[in-house]
């Protein structure tokens, strides 16, 4: 590949979630004497309905089964929040860790997982090998016994290492990197990619908008949907959580008349001071900011079936009610470049779903493998 030295001068990160914040910190780092510039309607802190980052609950847990780029991804992340954890440095970050806690909000911790259905049902293995791809990675899963399981489970395993995170602290933390490395941050809301290159010189634009892609008047994806999800968070109980739970009754759903899936229960201890966050539900192309109670008070009963050490339901201190929507789409997350039509590259980072923590280094990587090849600079500084 021929090296020409071009390298983005102005980059424009729209979008300041997980996924922007992620890629504004892997390219900085790439290109230290590039103005960036993140511009965002919402930034961490902001609790909305269009901002998915902040309801997260979050762990790592892949979902992915392509025996491809998403599983890549997602062992990317794994990787990158090991070293975070470690101390060591990630694309010109570091954490201060001490104690059991850390600034970042992550750590490593435990997850017992179970199905109503047989493991070739969950969809949880990868294409052509059958295997469940991230068994090593995570420290080998123990497949559970029947009298381990949860009621009507089938089948089950202890994963004995993934990680927890904190999102708000989380989020801050990206933020305060972007913030060390002279990153500006602009609060705005565009209603399109035209009227946002009127305003900001950009030689390069990084579209990380999540479900906000659907709004741009000039980009209308349609392939996006969001899919509603209801959370609780709850006091820490005085019996500490050992680890996180999740029972997904896939059996359960496929057989219930309801369109909503009610049936995939998790409990997440949050790191430092985080509380506990009980979900949850998954409800396709639904955009309600309104709480269902009925199913609050079902989720509350399943986690405290699941997870005995929060007690009874009716004891539960409920902190706040939460709503989010993962910001879904036919065909999964898209990252791709786009030339021609605005004449500046963009690459669009959008669609992470319920993946976007798990995945958000792993995508951001692969943003700068775009960047890199949209400015032939394929052997610079890496
Ligand atoms: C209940 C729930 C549980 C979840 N649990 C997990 C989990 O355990 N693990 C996991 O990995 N993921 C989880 N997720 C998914 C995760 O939250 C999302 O995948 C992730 O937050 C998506 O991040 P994003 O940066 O793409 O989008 P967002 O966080 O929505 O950010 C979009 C950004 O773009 C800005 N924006 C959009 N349009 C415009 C515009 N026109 N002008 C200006 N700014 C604009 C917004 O203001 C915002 O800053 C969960 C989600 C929910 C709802
Ligand atoms: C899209 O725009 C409409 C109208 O401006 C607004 O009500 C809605 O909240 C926006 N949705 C998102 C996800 O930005
Ligand atoms: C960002 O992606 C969304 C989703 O495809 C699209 O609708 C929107 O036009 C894109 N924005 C820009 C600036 O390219
Ligand atoms: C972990 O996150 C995934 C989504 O990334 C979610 O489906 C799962 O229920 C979560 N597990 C727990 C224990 O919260
Ligand atoms: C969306 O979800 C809410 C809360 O669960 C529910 O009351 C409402 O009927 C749903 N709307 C649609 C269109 O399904």
């Amino acid at each position: 590949m021929a090296s020409s030295k071009k390298i983005p001068e102005n980059i424009t990160v729209l979008g300041a979630g997980v996924v922007g914040l992620s890629s504004a910190l892997v390219l900085a780092h790439t290109y230290p004497s590039a103005k960036i510039t993140v511009v965002a309607k919402h930034f961490p802190g902001d609790r909305s309905i269009e901002y998915a980052s902040p309801w997260a609950g979050a762990n790592w847990s892949s979902m992915a089964h392509d025996n491809g780029p998403l599983e890549k991804y997602d062992e990317v992340t794994f990787k990158r929040f090991g070293q975070l954890i470690d101390g060591e440095n990630v694309w010109g970050c570091k954490a201060v860790n001490k104690g059991e806690g850390n600034e970042i909000g992550l750590s490593r911790f435990g997850m017992l997982a179970a199905f109503d259905t047989p493991i070739e049902e969950t969809g949880i293995l990868s294409a052509d090998t059958n295997k469940v791809w991230y068994d090593q990675l995570v420290g080998g899963l123990r497949y559970l016994r029947k009298e381990e399981l949860p009621t009507d489970a089938v089948f089950g395993f202890d994963v004995p290492s993934t990680f927890r995170i904190n999102t708000a602290v989380y989020l801050y933390w990206l933020q305060a990197q972007a913030l060390s490395k002279g990153i500006n941050l602009v609060r705005r809301h565009y209603p399109s990619i035209t009227s946002l290159l009127a305003d900001i010189p950009s030689s390069l634009l990084i579209n990380a908008t999540g479900l906000g892609s659907l709004n741009l008047s000039d980009v209308k994806d349609v392939d996006l949907y969001p899919t509603r999800g209801q959370t609780l968070l709850v006091a820490e109980p005085k019996t500490p959580i050992p680890r996180m739970y999740e029972y997904g009754r896939l059996n359960k759903y496929l057989r219930s008349p309801k369109r909503i899936d009610p049936t995939t229960a998790y409990v997440f201890p949050r790191p430092l001071g985080g509380g506990v966050i009980l979900g949850g539900s998954r409800d396709d192309n639904n955009w309600s900011d309104e709480w269902d109670e009925e199913l609050g008070k079902d989720i509350m009963q399943r986690c405290c079936e699941l997870c005995p050490e929060l007690g009874r339901p009716e004891d539960l201190q409920v902190i706040s009610r939460n709503i989010g929507l993962r910001p879904s789409r036919k065909g999964g997350v898209r990252i791709e470049t786009e030339t021609g039509k605005w004449n500046v590259p963009i690459v669009h980072c959008y669609g992470h779903s319920g993946a976007g923590y798990q995945s958000s280094w792993g995508t951001a990587e692969r943003v700068l493998e775009l960047v890199l090849k949209a400015f032939d600079s394929g052997s610079s500084k890496l």
